[in-house]
């Protein structure tokens, strides 16, 4: 079982905040990154899967095929778009970066191909100092 971690990048902007909660809470609790006209990041996101070698091929995935999926379903879906308001799966969810990876890792395991290698887990980074990490099996 060999496993594959290929890295994807798109930039996008955001803000954290709960509707629920006070503007004085929503501060204390998420700081500048409450800025009521959001802010930008460069994300990275991982996709690992794993599976077996192609003896004919010698390969566990087919890399042009998963670019096209990952592209279509993340990369164009997300690059230069205000997350909160632009991207209907967050007119109810906070824009976190662990959110953010669920919904990622949601919209490919949805449409994942059978004949494509499992997916193993979703990967993303806001910033270098974190990495959320989404198992597909919890
Ligand atoms: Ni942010």
């Amino acid at each position: 079982m060999i496993q594959l971690t290929r890295a994807y990048f798109f930039s996008a902007s955001h803000r954290l905040h709960v509707p629920q909660f006070s503007d004085e809470k929503n501060q204390a609790l998420f700081g500048k990154c409450n800025n009521p006209h959001g802010h930008g990041h460069n994300y990275r996101v991982e996709i690992c899967v794993k599976g077996e070698i192609d003896p004919m091929s010698g390969r566990v995935v087919d890399l042009a095929a998963m670019d096209s999926l990952v592209n279509d379903r993340v990369v164009k879906y997300f690059d230069h778009k205000y997350i909160n308001q632009d991207m209907p799966e967050f007119k109810t969810l906070v824009a976190t970066t662990e959110v953010l990876g669920e919904v990622i890792h949601e919209r490919l395991s949805t449409v994942w191909p059978k004949d494509f290698p499992t997916l193993d887990k979703v990967g993303i980074q806001e910033t270098k100092r974190n990495r959320f990490t989404i198992p597909s099996s919890k």
